[in-house]
């Protein structure tokens, strides 16, 4: 296992839509220990959830999981998730602000509107068939990993740039901040 060095904002494999993972490819050890040295950098780094891109693949590929993540103490725990080749479709409009990092845009923390409530199709990291509905913070880095397959990332989905910090200055200074305001 190895722990995958990150993409940075501004390359351009995180701009670019990833390339699906065709049938024959999810036996192969290349695949599979693909989605180990995700899992395992994810854990290194203590995101939430990692995408293939942002570990130079192009592949539409993504690892989720939260316990105990010193990056988001509040957060409910989500157990370890490998959603290849997804399809999401919101079932509400509302949409939600939310606060959000990402490994690949380091130091910096956004609030950015997501669906409150989704339908999430993909496969596992077998080929199986994966079909059921998110909601709340495992919808929201679901919503996150998928944009990263389609060369998303979260400051292009922020509608207030007057919402995104440094880190530091975020602890700092969020308490004070008005609640952030519900979209609906
Ligand atoms: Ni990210």
């Amino acid at each position: 296992m190895s722990i995958l060095k990150v993409a940075r904002m501004g390359h351009p494999v995180l701009k670019r839509v990833a390339d699906r993972v065709e049938p024959e490819q999810f036996g192969t050890p290349g695949f599979q220990s693909l989605i180990r040295d995700m899992i395992e950098t994810m854990e290194e780094y203590s995101g939430a959830g990692l995408a293939a891109p942002q570990v130079h693949v192009p592949l539409q590929v993504s690892v989720i999981e939260v316990k105990g993540n010193p990056r988001y103490p509040q957060a409910n725990e989500i157990p370890l998730l490998v959603l290849v080749n997804p399809v999401i479709t919101p079932l509400t409009q509302e949409k939600r602000l939310g606060w959000e990092g990402c490994l690949s845009v380091p130091g910096l923390r956004g609030a950015v509107p997501r669906f409150t409530r989704i339908q999430v199709q993909a496969q596992d990291q077998n080929g199986d068939d994966l079909d059921f509905i998110a909601e709340g913070f495992k919808s929201v880095v679901i919503q996150h990993e998928t944009d990263h397959l389609f060369g998303t990332l979260f400051p292009e989905r922020m509608e207030n740039l007057k919402y995104l910090f440094f880190e530091k200055e975020w602890d700092r200074y969020s308490e004070q901040l008005p609640q952030l305001p519900v979209i609906d």
